[in-house]
C-alpha cells in the first residue's frame, strides 16, 4: 500500500482546534499530522487545499436489511451510500431475515460483511424473550439490543420479568428501543381508523417513550449496567436524563429528531413515519439543548430504508423508517454553519464519542497512530439534496431539496480512497470493528 499525504487541508485536531497543515497516512494508519510534511518518491499527494478533513463518521444505529430483506438495501448499495455521506464505520440492527439473535446470525453476516461493505463494520445480538445464552457469548458483538416496543415477534423484549433478566446477567452494554408496547397496542384501538400519518405521534405518545426509558433506567441502576438509549425522541425523556442519567448511561439521537417534527406530515406523509416518532418543534428545541448539555451524547441515524412502493400505502400500513447515512454529516455541518453548534461538537457527537461509547479502539479523531478514516467536507459550497443524486436501494430521502452544505468530497477508509467527488471506488473493503470489554 502506498504511503498517502494530503496536503492543506484545516484539520480538526483532538483538542477542537484547527491546523492549517499536512497529514501522512501509512499502512491504513494517521503516521504524521504536521503544518508541513516532506513526501517520499513513491507518496502519492492529494492536493486538499479549501477541504475540511474531520474524522471518518461512525453511525452506530442503522439497519441496513442483509441478509433477508434486499429489496429494501443491502449490504453493499448501504455503504455505498455511507462512502459518499462521510460514514466510515456503522454498527447494524438485528432485525434482518434471519435475526441476528444467534453465533450463527452474526457469523453470517460478518461474512457477508467481508464480501460487499465499503466501510467498517460492527454487528448488535439481537435480545429475545429465550436467547440469554447467545447475549452473553455472542462474539463479536458491539452490544446487545433490545426492542421494548415497536417490533414484533422473537425481537420483541416488552414484559419487565423478559427485560430483567437480561440486564441481571453479564456485563456487556445494552442498547434499547425504549418505547411501552402495552400503551402502543392500547392506543392503537383507542385511534383505530385514522389514516392521517400524522397519528402516528399520537399513538406512540411521549408517554410511551417516556416509560420505556424510565424502566430501562430503573434496570441499569439496579444492576449498574451498562445502558445506551437508543434514538431519544422527547423532551420529557431528555429532562428525565438531565436529573436521572448515571454515568455508566449514554442516550443518542437522530438528526430527524432534531430538525423533523410533526409539522413534516403535512410536506412528505408517510416518509416522515419512523419509531419512536418524530415530536413537536418544541422538542426539537429540548433535544438540542440537550446535545449541546451532553445529557446527550451522540448522533446516529437509525437509517432504515424502506421502498417508495411500501411507503405510499395508506397509515397504518406503511412502515416506519427513514434512510440517513449519506444525508447526517451535511445535515449537522449546516446546523454548525448557522452557528447552532461547532464543527468540532458535530465531529465529537458523529465520531469521537461513538468510538469511546461502543470502546473502538483507535478511531474516531485525528491523531497519529488512529486508524485513516477520513473525510474531506466542502464547508464553502451549498447542495441540494437531490433523489437522483441517492446511493441508498431505497431511492428517497426525507430531506430532498434541502440546501446543504459540508457534503463530502473524499472519504477514506483504512487509508483507500472510497469516495471522490461523485465517484466511488467499489473495490474497497471495509473491516470488521473490534470492541473492546
Ligand atoms: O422507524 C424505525 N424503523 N425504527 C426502528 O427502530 C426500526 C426501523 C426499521 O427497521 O424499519
Amino acid at each position: 500500500m502506498t504511503a498517502l499525504l494530503i496536503r492543506h487541508p484545516r484539520i480538526l485536531l483532538p483538542d477542537g482546534e484547527f491546523l492549517l497543515g499536512d497529514i501522512l497516512i501509512e499502512q491504513g494508519k494517521i503516521v504524521q499530522v504536521s503544518p508541513e510534511i516532506t513526501a517520499e518518491d513513491s507518496t502519492l499527494i492529494m492536493d486538499a487545499r479549501g477541504l475540511t478533513l474531520l474524522p471518518g463518521v461512525i453511525d452506530p444505529q442503522v439497519h441496513f436489511r442483509e441478509p433477508g430483506l434486499e429489496y429494501k438495501e443491502d449490504l453493499f448499495t448501504a455503504t455505498c451510500a455511507c462512502a459518499k455521506g462521510g460514514v466510515t464505520s456503522f454498527l447494524e440492527m438485528p432485525n434482518t431475515r434471519p435475526l441476528t439473535t444467534t453465533q450463527a446470525a452474526l457469523e453470517q453476516k460478518l461474512q457477508l460483511a467481508a464480501e460487499k461493505c465499503l466501510v467498517n463494520y460492527g454487528f448488535f445480538i439481537g435480545a429475545t424473550p429465550e436467547n440469554l445464552p447467545d447475549l452473553l457469548t455472542a462474539n463479536p458483538a458491539c452490544g446487545i439490543k433490545i426492542f421494548m416496543g415497536s417490533s414484533h415477534g422473537a425481537l420483541l423484549v416488552s414484559q419487565a420479568g423478559e427485560i430483567e433478566p437480561i440486564f441481571a446477567q453479564g456485563d456487556r452494554l445494552i442498547a434499547v428501543h425504549a418505547e411501552d408496547q402495552a400503551r402502543i397496542l392500547q392506543r392503537r384501538q383507542e385511534f383505530k381508523g385514522i389514516h392521517d400519518p400524522a397519528i402516528h405521534s399520537q399513538i406512540q405518545d411521549e408517554t410511551v417513550a417516556l416509560n420505556a426509558t424510565k424502566l430501562a433506567l430503573s434496570l441499569s441502576q439496579k444492576y449498574q449496567r451498562r445502558l445506551h438509549i437508543l434514538h431519544l425522541s422527547t423532551g420529557i425523556e431528555a429532562e428525565f436524563l438531565r436529573e436521572n442519567k448515571p454515568s455508566w448511561v449514554t442516550a443518542e439521537v437522530t438528526p430527524q429528531h432534531l430538525l423533523l417534527n410533526t409539522e413534516s406530515y403535512e410536506k412528505i406523509g408517510t416518509l416522515a413515519q419512523m419509531n419512536p416518532p418524530l415530536r413537536s418543534p418544541e422538542n426539537n428545541q429540548i433535544l438540542w439543548q440537550a446535545l449541546l448539555d451532553g445529557v446527550i451524547d451522540f448522533i446516529a441515524t437509525d437509517h432504515a430504508p424502506h421502498t417508495l412502493e411500501e411507503k405510499s400505502k395508506e397509515y397504518p400500513n406503511t412502515p416506519s423508517g427513514m434512510p440517513g447515512v449519506e444525508t447526517s454529516l451535511p445535515l449537522m455541518l449546516t446546523q454548525a454553519m448557522t452557528g447552532k453548534c461547532s464543527i468540532a461538537q458535530v465531529s465529537h457527537w458523529m465520531s469521537t464519542a461513538p468510538a469511546e461509547a461502543y470502546k473502538i479502539p483507535n478511531k474516531g479523531l485525528i491523531k497519529p497512530g488512529y486508524d485513516a478514516d477520513l473525510v474531506l467536507v466542502d464547508l464553502d459550497n451549498y447542495r441540494p439534496v437531490l433523489r437522483e443524486e441517492l446511493q441508498t436501494k431505497c431511492g428517497w430521502s426525507p430531506f430532498e431539496g434541502w440546501e446543504l452544505t459540508g457534503w463530502p468530497a473524499i472519504t477514506i477508509v483504512g487509508g483507500n480512497i472510497v469516495y471522490e467527488r461523485g465517484k466511488l471506488n467499489t473495490d474497497v473493503r471495509g473491516k470488521a470493528l473490534s470492541f473492546e470489554q
